[in-house]
């Protein structure tokens, strides 16, 4: 059985979700708004001006829409400064070997990502040559929860969303693929991305033989 497995980027292909709120923290700080664990986990998933959105509106703060131009360019340039120093070893545990796996299986694989440094982030670790297609923040109108981003990784890898299997690691992603009409899978904590059909805190805890039962669609 051909399937498609659609990976999500931050968090899930590579640890950059600490990135991204480290650069949020920044500029939160800056604005002299204080945001949580918790709200940070509303922020995974979601697009860089949607980020910025829920941060003013928790902070009581509205601003100019030039104002709101060079805050982004700003978390932008303080992330990608992170990026610059990445390589390899930041990718997560077992993440190759799932990809290598997929891959000699001759299953399809794709990106589905918010973000627009997606290219970037994939070359720098060297993983680019996986993916047959890429969707991601420079592709899509319509942020996570939004089922969109994976809609048209289906249909690129021309698999439909019912044989399509997601590895998310924020809430925004897990219903965006349940949307989707499309198996999700949460990489991460548990009570957190309660509403997916499987979670496992990374991709080394997935027991041996299940991405095979999926591929042979055996109940687990
Ligand atoms: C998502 C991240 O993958 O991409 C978000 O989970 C991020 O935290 C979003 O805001 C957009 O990313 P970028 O790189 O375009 O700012
Ligand atoms: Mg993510």
């Amino acid at each position: 059985h051909k399937k498609g497995f659609i990976f999500d980027l931050d968090g899930v292909i590579v640890d950059t979700a600490k990135y991204h709120f480290m650069a949020w923290k920044q500029l939160s700080k800056d604005l002299g708004i204080s945001f949580s664990e918790a709200q940070n986990e509303q922020l995974k998933g979601v697009s860089r001006v949607k980020s910025l959105e829920k941060i003013l509106a928790w902070g009581n703060k509205t601003i100019s829409d030039e104002m709101f131009e060079n805050l982004m360019a700003k978390k932008n340039e303080e992330y990608l400064s992170y990026i610059a120093k990445m390589d390899a070893s930041e990718i997560l545990p077992e993440v190759e070997s799932v990809l290598v796996f997929l891959k000699e299986g001759n299953q399809k694989i794709a990106l589905g990502s918010a973000s627009k440094n997606a290219r970037t982030i994939l070359s720098k670790v060297k993983l680019l040559h996986y993916f047959e297609a890429i969707v991601d923040g420079t592709n899509v109108k319509n942020a996570k929860p939004d089922p969109e981003v994976f809609l048209l990784a289906s249909e690129a890898i021309k698999i439909n969303p019912e044989d399509c299997i997601v590895f998310e690691d924020s809430i925004a992603g897990i219903q965006a693929a349940n949307t989707a009409g499309m198996l999700s899978i949460g990489i991460g904590n548990e009570k957190v991305l309660h509403e997916a059909d499987f979670v496992f805190q990374n991709f080394s805890k997935m027991p041996n033989g299940f991405l095979m039962s999926l591929i042979n669609n055996e109940p687990n």
